[in-house]
């Protein structure tokens, strides 16, 4: 018997590509221990080594990229039900979110399947082949629906959401791309809809662990995020962080 598992598929570097640095510092701390190299040059590789292990330590269990992700905030759908839309769902991450603390809920997992999924999540079996095999093997695909389309211009007709969620995939767009994903969130949200937005948050120990490899086009200040969603016209109504994340919790009034 074939037993699938759920991979979200982020490149394995992101959690384990520190301990590469760490094994290969312990290496040349035992050849300088050996061949008795300044004191300088030792402390100097010892740090290294302290800092990539400290970082695979944060990579792997705060950011543990390719875990499950915990709903940021409560308050998002309390009802428990509706048809939820995931604006880039990717290999399936954020609709987990969604399906497993909503359970009442269905939800249209809407994604390019284009470059920038190749870029996350490398080639191999097309995208909508490695969210379908997750969702089965989570036994969730009979309350998903997989869309190929682009968030700047959405496939659906005005008001026929009751939530919409988009996590860490806004973000990569240039401003008229992130005006008008938020602007066609709104189109699609009956009217007091919520939409949850999760973007990659500045957190200084990410800075820590992985420095300029973490710039991302969007990683913009909280005020200025609330100005598109505002002018998207939604109100925010809850703010906050969690390791790695910025949200927002918004409503369509
Ligand atoms: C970092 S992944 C996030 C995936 C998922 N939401 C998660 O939490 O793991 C970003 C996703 O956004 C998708 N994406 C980027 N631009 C898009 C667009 N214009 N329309 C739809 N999806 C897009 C990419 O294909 C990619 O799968």
């Amino acid at each position: 018997m074939m037993i699938s598992q759920v991979n979200f598929g982020y490149p394995w570097f992101l959690s384990y590509g520190h301990l590469t640095i760490t094994a290969a510092m312990l290496v040349l701390f035992l050849a300088g221990y050996a061949r008795k190299w300044s004191r300088t040059l030792m402390v100097l590789i010892g740090a290294v080594a302290v800092w990539s292990f400290t970082g695979f330590l944060a990579a792997r269990f705060v950011l543990d990229i390719n875990g499950r992700v915990a709903l940021p905030t409560q308050a998002f759908l309390p009802s428990g039900k509706g048809r939820v839309l995931d604006m880039g769902a990717g290999t399936g991450r954020s609709t987990f979110m969604v399906l497993e603390a909503r359970p009442q809920t269905t939800v249209v997992a809407l994604d390019l399947f284009g470059d920038s999924y190749e870029r996350h999540f490398g080639p191999g079996t097309s995208g909508q082949e490695r969210l379908v095999a997750n969702l089965r093997a989570a036994g969730l695909e009979q309350r998903t629906t997989i869309q190929t389309g682009d968030m700047r211009k959405l496939p659906f007709e005005p008001a026929t959401f009751d939530a919409a969620v988009s996590a860490y995939a806004i973000d990569h767009l240039n401003r008229t791309g992130i005006t008008a994903s938020l602007a066609e969130a709104s189109r699609v949200l009956k009217p007091g809809g919520e939409f949850l937005l999760m973007l990659i948050g500045k957190d200084p120990w990410l800075y820590f662990t992985f420095g300029p490899l973490l710039v991302h086009s969007g990683t913009l200040p909280p005020a200025r995020w609330t100005n598109f969603l505002q002018a998207a016209g939604f109100q925010v109504i809850e703010q906050g962080r969690r390791p790695a994340t910025l949200y927002f919790l918004a409503r369509k009034p």
